[in-house]
């Protein structure tokens, strides 16, 4: 085998962002494809500017292991203000999590037990949510465990799913849109020793995370979120969108491949858009997992369309890609537009990044040949959860109205006094079914909190392949109606309830929440 390429192990993101700013002036120049259309069409702002794509080297988030001590594994997270020049000479003032922008990957192993440790630098009440980790109510870090400037919050919890990406971001009520655009947000890794499946599996060679964010820039540097709150209906409405796209913090970064295969372990981490993720050339690869993990089979694939809070695992092979080829990760937003937004309403609500196709990132296949793996086709077997094991239905009825977004007509905006139609109490060990239906303009990402589901149909049907893993977040177009069971499982805990939201951050932050207690 020939020596693998290093990937800035070592560097941490504030030192690329410097290298940066110093290619995005070289590159000034250059513009997006799409940046005629988007001013043709007339209906972004002035103050959403072209920040040039740099092919900036790829920022690796960092990883951290944690400290054993016994079967306890201890992290040191400091929530912090920082600084970014995604525009030269245009400092952005940023938070991050130990360091200038999100923040690292951290290695969960199963059967152990983490202890968190998190302090609030922020000079602002903040919470860190661990989202898609099954845990106990207290420790989920949702809008009922805020963490004052200045404290530490300390919690601990076992690890007792399979292996999967999850993710960490704040969760405070009504500020969750702004912190997380600020940086907070990082990715998690479950590994499991006992169920190692021969996959590429080294960091940042050939087992490469991908957080996808969209930003919208003034041309000063600063942000809609970086000066105060967002103030616009249209922003609260159809969520804050923008013609930046950052990968790991970069803009349209490029990243070396190896001849070989590469797994791309992705995050929709943007507050509002989606992406109909696929390659320039239109290369087909595997789809292999989701929120949940693996899937039973591997899928073969040339899109994945990701709402934000959804994730996605896939192989990609450039065996067969001559060297020096440059293959673009690419959005196929267009293709999925009319599906997504529907009517009057939705056209309000869509952009013109949401109708077309635009670049997120570039791949440079190296001389090099990879590690060669081949992996199986089939993985663990997913037991399918059964209709019949549902005692009990509710129904989360998603709209949109009066400028404002609820479920079931209902709103959470403080935590002190919520609707009994979005605030439940659910027996331990129960298994549910929920209805989640649209009837507004344009698609809903739900998630909810603590236990991953399944899909039983959609508006009445199968789901297609790559939706019948363990889900954490689902897209519900308009119109549609997906049924999923839901098995309660857990530590009881009347006083702390666990979150379902809708994951445009700005729905989120305008009360599209409700809560549970497992009891
Ligand atoms: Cu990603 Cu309730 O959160
Ligand atoms: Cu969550
Ligand atoms: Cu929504």
């Amino acid at each position: 085998m020939k020596p693998l390429p290093r990937t800035n192990h070592s560097e941490d993101l504030s030192l690329l962002s410097r290298r940066t700013v110093l290619k995005s002036a070289a590159a000034a120049g250059a513009t997006l494809a799409v940046s005629d259309l988007l001013s043709a069409c007339g209906s972004e702002s002035d103050s959403d500017v072209e920040v040039p794509r740099s092919n900036a080297p790829f920022p690796l988030p960092l990883q951290l292991e944690g400290e054993l001590s016994g079967n306890l594994r201890t992290f040191k997270l400091s929530m912090q203000k920082g600084t970014m020049e995604w525009i030269a000479g245009r400092p952005t003032d940023t938070f991050g999590i130990n360091g200038n922008y999100l923040g690292p990957t951290l290695r969960f192993n199963r059967g152990e037990r983490v202890r968190l440790e998190v302090h609030n630098g922020l000079g602002e009440i903040s919470t860190l949510h661990w989202h898609g980790i099954q845990l106990p109510a207290q420790s989920d870090g949702g809008p009922y465990q805020t963490i004052d400037p200045g404290a530490t919050w300390v919690t601990e919890y076992d690890i007792v799913q399979r292996a999967l990406m999850a993710w960490y971001h704040p969760h405070h009520m009504h500020e969750t849109g702004r912190q997380v655009y600020m940086g907070m947000a990082g990715l998690i890794y479950i590994d499991d020793k006992s169920q190692e499946v021969e996959l590429p599996s080294e960091y940042g060679v050939n087992d490469i995370p991908l957080v996808i964010q969209d930003r919208r820039f003034n041309s000063d540097g600063t942000h809609v979120y970086s000066t105060g709150d967002i103030s616009s209906q249209n922003d609260r409405m159809a969520g804050v969108k923008g013609k930046t796209i950052l990968v790991n913090g970069a803009v349209g970064p490029e990243l070396r491949v190896l001849k070989g295969l590469t797994r791309f372990r992705i995050l929709n981490g943007s507050n509002a858009r989606n992406y109909n993720l696929g390659f320039s050339d239109n290369r087909a690869f595997q789809y292999i997992g989701n929120e949940g993990g693996l899937f039973e089979n591997a899928i073969d694939s040339t899109r994945v369309l990701l709402s934000p809070g959804e994730r996605a695992d896939i192989l990609v092979d450039f065996t067969g890609a001559a060297s020096t080829t440059s293959i673009r990760l690419q959005s196929y937003s267009g293709e999925v537009h009319a599906e997504l937004f529907s009517g009057r309403m939705g056209s309000n609500l869509s952009d013109a990044y949401d109708q077309s196709t635009f670049d997120i990132m570039t791949l440079q296949v190296a001389e090099d040949v990879g590690q060669v793996i081949s992996p199986p086709k089939e993985f663990a077997a997913i037991t399918p959860m059964l209709e019949t094991a549902a005692v009990r239905t509710r129904t989360l009825e998603l709209s949109m109205a009066r400028g404002d977004v609820f479920i079931n007509g209902a709103q959470m905006l403080d935590t002190t006094s919520v609707s009994q139609a979005i605030s439940f109490n659910i027996p331990a060990g129960d298994t549910e079914i929920w209805t989640l239906t649209n009837s507004s303009g344009m698609a809903h990402p739900v998630h909810i909190h603590h236990r991953h589901f399944q899909i039983l149909d959609i508006d009445g049907a199968q789901p297609p392949a790559y939706l019948r893993g363990w889900k954490d977040t689902v897209l519900v177009r308009p119109n549609q109606v997906i049924r999923v069971l839901l098995k309660f499982e857990g530590t009881t805990d009347p006083n702390f309830p666990y979150m379902f939201h809708c994951h445009i951050l700005e729905h989120e932050d305008a009360g599209m929440m409700g809560q549970f207690y497992i009891v």
